[in-house]
């Protein structure tokens, strides 16, 4: 088959593998970055490769941003790339199991909820939530903290309470929280590979989303029923905006799958960036102390407010920093739906092939970022915001140009909704473990062959009461 690719002109050289349609899928799935590194070597930016049957051509760098991520809508799919992953998790009629004018909208109805007036009201519910959950796990005063796992229940914590309200918060603390986690066994690697084994925990997570779907749709109802539509949550926010421009309306079942896409899209890429960054400050003091005096100068005392992250540089930066040394999602991909001319090239990726963007990889560049393997939030100080042309594809105005280099939210019509969330929840769960704790630790190593980039295990942290 190789040989056969090779024949066809106008390809982009093909990566050679030695076991059929498995192809280069253990060097690339167990560390991308370096399997990129290798490819960029001896083929330079553009090249293909094998991956359990799909081929898929990679073009790292900035032009490679611009080019997979503001592909032409008619060229390439992310749902044909994605939803045999997310639809059994997710449900149907949302996100990827829609066309593409749906998803638009469906984000223009979340960013109903992720406004500057709804975070000043969410900040406090988190920082509750936050020192509730330092409250009721004894590990963070005798033992240590496994972060990982912390940090994933310190996330769904917090969005849920926000994003979902304090009747779903409830049922957290019950039997409720063990369906997330069958959800979530649904979404991994292997079910990217093999969606449809009949393999128990798939039973599990159908069962899971059903159960949680069922659950959301009970809580719409009861608000229609009692007229209680108010300004708490997203599920409120949905229930007044989510009528399509065609005049149909979203209907409860897909609300509820709306609901667990979003929640799921937030869940591993937030939980990820506050280990990290809980891992590298326990590698460096220095920065814990400057990060409490600047938290003490703004706060003197008070509790924290949505203004006052405003104020607070190196928070910002520190996650900042932590989303270029770990973005959450190391590839990117679309379905070519068209066949697509790689520009300042002769190649064409044909029909039926993919293509795979890494903004990840560009991040780890020492052309762009120089000393790119250090943890340095200064870094990003005294950075100039340009005046950028914008463009809307239906949900806010996203950067027209998605050539930079730092593109941890993605870019395009595809690009994260939910970034200004993100950096809420990250700041608040920051700013409340510096002001309650000090610790020390090791950074481990990244781990790729999870959904998202983890720390490897054991990533335990002892924290130490202020
Ligand atoms: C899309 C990253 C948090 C909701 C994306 C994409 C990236 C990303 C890279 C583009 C995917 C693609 O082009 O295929 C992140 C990171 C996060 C984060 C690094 C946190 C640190 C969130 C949160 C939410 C969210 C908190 C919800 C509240 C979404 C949605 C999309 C998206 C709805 C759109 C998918 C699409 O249009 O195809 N995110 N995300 N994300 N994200 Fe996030």
């Amino acid at each position: 088959w190789q040989f056969l690719y090779s024949l066809k002109p106008n390809r982009a050289p093909l990566v050679t593998y030695y076991i059929p349609w498995v192809g280069s899928a253990v060097p690339y799935g167990m560390q991308p970055y370096a399997f990129f590194e290798n490819c960029q070597k001896k083929y330079g930016d553009v090249f293909a490769f094998m991956l359990l049957g799909r081929v898929m051509t990679v073009y790292l760098g900035p032009k490679g941003h611009e080019f997979i991520l503001n592909a032409k809508l008619n060229d390439v799919s992310a749902e044909d790339a994605y939803a045999h992953l997310t639809t059994p998790t997710f449900g149907e009629g949302v996100i990827y199991d829609c066309p593409n004018w749906k998803l638009m909208e469906q984000k223009k109805f979340c960013k109903a909820a992720l406004t500057r007036e709804n975070f000043i009201k969410y900040i406090p519910k988190i920082r509750e939530e936050v020192l509730k959950y330092f409250s009721t796990t004894p590990e963070f005063d005798e033992g240590s903290v496994d972060v990982p796992k912390s940090q994933a229940e310190m996330t769904i914590f917090t969005a849920s309470r926000v994003l979902l309200g304090d009747d779903i918060r409830r049922k957290l603390d019950t039997g409720f929280a063990q369906l997330y986690s069958d959800l979530d066994k649904g979404f991994t690697p292997i079910n990217f590979v093999f969606p449809n084994l009949p393999l128990p925990h798939y039973r599990k997570r159908d069962e899971a989303r059903e159960t949680v779907a069922s659950t959301y749709m009970s809580l719409i109802n009861k608000r229609r029923d009692e007229n209680d539509i108010q300004e708490r949550d997203l599920i409120d926010h949905l229930m007044r905006t989510s009528t399509y421009k065609d005049g149909t309306k979203m209907t409860d079942r897909e609300l509820a799958h709306l609901l667990i896409g979003v929640l799921m899209g937030g869940q591993h890429t937030s939980a990820s960036t506050s280990a990290w960054f809980l891992l590298h400050l326990g590698e460096r003091p220095d920065l814990q102390q400057e990060l409490a005096e600047e938290i003490e100068k703004v706060l003197q005392g008070r509790e924290l407010e949505y203004d006052d992250l405003q104020n607070m540089p190196l928070v910002n930066n520190i996650i900042k920093e932590t989303l270029r040394l770990h973005m959450p999602l190391h590839s990117i991909m679309r379905k070519v739906t068209n066949p697509l001319v790689v520009p300042n090239t002769k190649y064409v990726v044909p029909k039926g092939h993919y293509v795979l963007v890494t903004p990840g990889y560009a991040h780890l560049s020492n052309t762009y970022f120089p000393a790119a393997d250090q943890f340095d939030p200064h870094r990003w100080e005294d950075q100039q915001k340009g005046s950028e042309d914008s463009v809307d594809y239906g949900f806010g105005k996203v950067t027209k140009a998605v050539s930079s280099p730092y593109l941890p939210f993605g870019g395009g019509r595809h690009r994260c909704i939910g970034e200004q969330f993100a950096y809420v929840q990250l700041g608040t769960i920051l700013v409340t473990y510096i002001q309650n704790f000090t610790w020390k630790c090791k950074v481990p190593d990244p781990d790729f062959t999870s959904m998202v980039v983890l720390p490897t295990e054991p990533a335990d942290v002892k924290f130490v009461r202020k």
